[in-house]
């Protein structure tokens, strides 16, 4: 039984073994967290992925005979949370379902089967007894339908989306985790999830988290944080607002070599000007996990040699999820070789030019077949052109 304080437990499944979430890869698994608030009306709030049901059931089971559960408050309509919620209300006869108004729509559609929902517009409140739930929308959070709950007399936020991290864990709580994962895996969610709705998360601190006192935050997804809290709130605050570091990504694909080369030394221009640096052969690494690293570099720099007149198709990968996921304010450069036309590097530069608040103004890279040591060395000097550009843009 896991106890986050007294009548508020976590009754949700762990998804150990899961590694990829639509297109995310989960290296540390995922978890649906689902939680049950005993008050005079028994409140469950979220449920699980569909094939965890017998799970969540079995948790909720240990604390209460889960017919007795009054109220269902469907925090998002995405089925990672609410797969279990058709089969826990079979059980739950009496339950009434709670939702934002895009919550209902969505609930609607997702299981015809599920007749009456109730609505939770912004600020709307639900009484249990000695608890009121407090709900505030947050839409695109990253569905329309998001929604969080704030649990005042206990100062809790059941934030949902937010604050999330794909973590499968026996413990619970960010106290009795490693610090260093649960950062870098709160930030991998946030930049793959949640970085495009910036100015959304932004408006939803403002409503949702600085008018309350919060000393828990039970997310969806991962770690319950309670030691970490304000530190987490501010480094939300820190990605929504773009703050970005000294530090360059060099990203690229090479065939022959030839970008590879280039890249190297646009890395070791930068490292010997003082920019912390990323070098990630897309061969090798993972877009989810290169996108953790856009999110707090001042210059992404994206080499692609030419292959039938195109830039080669893992760079097109990548600058399509970028693109989706729509950091802004960065300083962006292409480079690569090619044999005869060339196209490959200047295609990338094309759609760098397309992100919003992009400074491109260095001069795409290209080098026709192998580098000779003095284009080498040009390129080497572009590196530290590059971090001339962050030092004078990140202060
Ligand atoms: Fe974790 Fe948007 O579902």
């Amino acid at each position: 039984m896991v106890t986050i304080k007294k009548n508020i437990y976590w009754v949700g499944g762990v998804d150990w073994n899961i590694r990829d979430f639509h297109g995310y890869t989960t290296e540390e698994g995922s978890s649906y967290n689902a939680y049950l608030i005993i008050d005079e009306k028994i409140t469950l709030i979220d449920t699980v992925k569909g094939y965890l049901y017998e799970e969540m059931l079995s948790r909720i089971s240990e604390i209460i005979d889960p017919a007795k559960i009054d109220n269902i408050i469907s925090l998002h309509t995405e089925m990672d949370h609410s797969g279990a919620l058709p089969e826990i209300y079979k059980v739950a006869k009496n339950a009434k379902i709670y939702a934002s108004p895009q919550g209902v729509i969505g609930l609607k559609k997702h299981y015809p089967e599920l007749k009456e929902i109730a609505t939770c517009e912004e600020g709307s409140t639900l009484n249990t007894g000695k608890y009121t739930f407090t709900f505030h929308l947050a839409q695109m959070l990253h569905w329309p339908d998001n929604m969080a709950a704030y649990l005042g007399e206990e100062k809790i936020l059941f934030s949902n989306d937010a604050f999330g991290q794909h973590i499968a864990s026996s413990v619970h709580f960010d106290d009795m985790y490693s610090e260093g994962m649960f950062f870098r895996q709160a930030m991998k969610y946030y930049a793959n999830i949640v970085q495009c709705y910036n100015e959304r998360v932004v408006a939803f601190a403002k409503k949702a988290v600085m008018p309350h006192d919060i000393e828990i935050i039970c997310p969806s997804h991962g770690i319950i944080i309670r030691k970490y809290t304000k530190e987490i709130i501010a480094k939300y605050i820190e990605w929504a607002t773009n703050t970005v570091k000294k530090k360059a990504l060099v990203v690229y694909d090479s065939m022959w070599e030839s970008t590879d080369k280039l890249a190297r030394q646009i890395q070791r221009g930068l490292e010997d000007s003082g920019v912390e640096t990323s070098l990630c052969d897309l061969k090798y690494n993972h877009i989810s996990d290169i996108m953790t690293d856009v999110l707090d570099s001042a210059a992404i720099i994206v080499g692609s040699p030419t292959l039938n007149s195109n830039m080669l198709p893992n760079v097109a990968a990548f600058l399509c999820y970028l693109k989706g996921l729509a950091p802004v304010k960065r300083i962006g450069m292409a480079f690569g070789s090619f044999g005869w036309n060339g196209q490959g590097h200047k295609q990338v530069h094309s759609i760098l030019s397309e992100l919003k608040e992009w400074d491109v103004s260095l001069e795409p890279l290209g080098v026709k077949y192998i580098p000779t040591e003095e284009e080498l060395a040009m390129v080497y000097q572009k590196g530290k052109s590059i971090a001339s550009l962050i030092e004078n843009t990140v202060k």
